[in-house]
């Protein structure tokens, strides 16, 4: 071979090279045509250099090293730019990013109705000068009955089952021994609202639990009458209920006040059709209420001959279970998220 020869011989491996460079998508095929060729006819060039004439192999040496460099050269130069490409394209995949897709779902908490209930009343008779006051759950029988002018063997405690407790004490049945309370803490004139748990031993039904919230109410002061009472409970169920809700109203017993009332509400529910959460009536008891009762007055120490009051024992429970279509009461002390978190959801049983 002569050195004529030779440059033909690489200029055609050279545009051998060019070719593979060009053809090449991936980094593999790059390194494997690169080996192909250097060590194919690359490699043959090399060994033809014996070959050569004596004083021409030194320039054969020096021009295959020369072709050998630009190959080696070309192939370094497409890696790279195989490799930006690849790093181009991960980041086009993550412009591909679609920020108007909706996010995926994740439950979040939120407030038991109970307790969105109870904040709205509190809110509403915090606007009308209420103050808002606690009790305790675990009562004597003095403040659960004696003071609210029901002693020991008065039939009206029959009306109230009761877990008495090894104490002596007992499970507060309502929440008017907050009144009794409120009365001897503050003095006259009282306005307070006490919302709270309370504890009775029931046989549980649709309608019936053994825990549940009431929101006692209870305002004192000179010339307090039925019209006050009346105008106070109309105006707190369409706060709550942002529309005039159908009430009626009933005589009924409770020994702490005279006279008193049953305020029931058309039920919710069945829109007063009648369905086992209102005994099939189409109407909830929601609101029994009345006047204070001179005795539970004077176990307050208030004189009955200056002030007057009214009471109300605003069922929370039952007015959450109205408010959002729950028809079952145990759905709410369950823990089933799907009444606690979204209650509307649950739509109760509408029968
Ligand atoms: N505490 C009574 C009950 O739970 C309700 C009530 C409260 C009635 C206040 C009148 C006045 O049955």
């Amino acid at each position: 071979m002569d050195l004529n020869e030779l440059a033909h011989l690489l200029t055609r491996i050279e545009s051998e090279a060019a070719g593979a460079v060009s053809e090449a998508r991936t980094a593999d095929a790059l390194r494997a045509a690169e080996s192909k060729i250097t060590k194919g006819p690359l490699a043959e060039a090399m060994k033809s250099i014996k070959s050569f004439a004596a004083e021409e192999r030194g320039q054969a040496g020096q021009n295959i090293n020369k072709t050998k460099q630009l190959i080696a050269e070309k192939f370094a130069a497409a890696m790279d730019a195989l490799r930006a490409a690849g790093v181009a394209s991960e980041r086009k995949s993550a412009s591909d990013f679609d920020p108007t897709l909706p996010p995926a779902r994740t439950l979040r908490g939120g407030l038991h109705p109970v307790t969105i209930v109870q904040r709205e009343v509190e809110r509403i008779f915090s606007s009308l000068g209420f103050a808002v006051v606690g009790g305790p759950e675990m009562e004597t029988e003095f403040y659960n009955f004696e003071a609210l002018n029901i002693p020991a063997m008065h039939p009206a405690r029959d009306a109230q089952d009761t877990f008495w407790l090894t104490n002596g004490w007992l499970l507060r049945t309502h929440t008017s021994p907050c009144q009794v309370r409120a009365m001897l803490r503050y003095g006259p004139p009282i306005r307070v609202i006490a919302p709270g748990r309370c504890f009775r031993y029931e046989a549980i039904d649709a309608s019936h639990e053994n825990t549940f919230y009431q929101l006692e109410g209870l305002l004192i002061d000179k010339d307090i009458s039925i019209a006050h009472l009346i105008a106070f409970m109309k105006l707190l169920l369409r706060e709550v209920f942002h529309r005039d809700v159908k009430v009626r109203l009933r005589p009924g017993f409770f020994p702490f006040v005279e006279p008193g009332f049953e305020l029931d509400m058309s039920c919710a529910i069945c829109d007063g059709k009648g369905c086992p959460t209102c005994k099939r009536s189409g109407w909830v008891e929601i609101l029994p209420c009345g006047m204070v009762h001179p005795n539970v007055l004077r176990h307050g120490k208030i004189d009955p001959h200056e002030y007057t009051g009214f009471a109300f024992g605003l069922g929370l429970t039952r007015l959450a279970m109205m408010k959002y279509g729950v028809g079952d009461i145990r759905i709410l002390n369950s823990g089933d998220l799907r009444g606690i978190v979204q209650p509307e959801r649950l739509g109760g049983a509408k029968v």
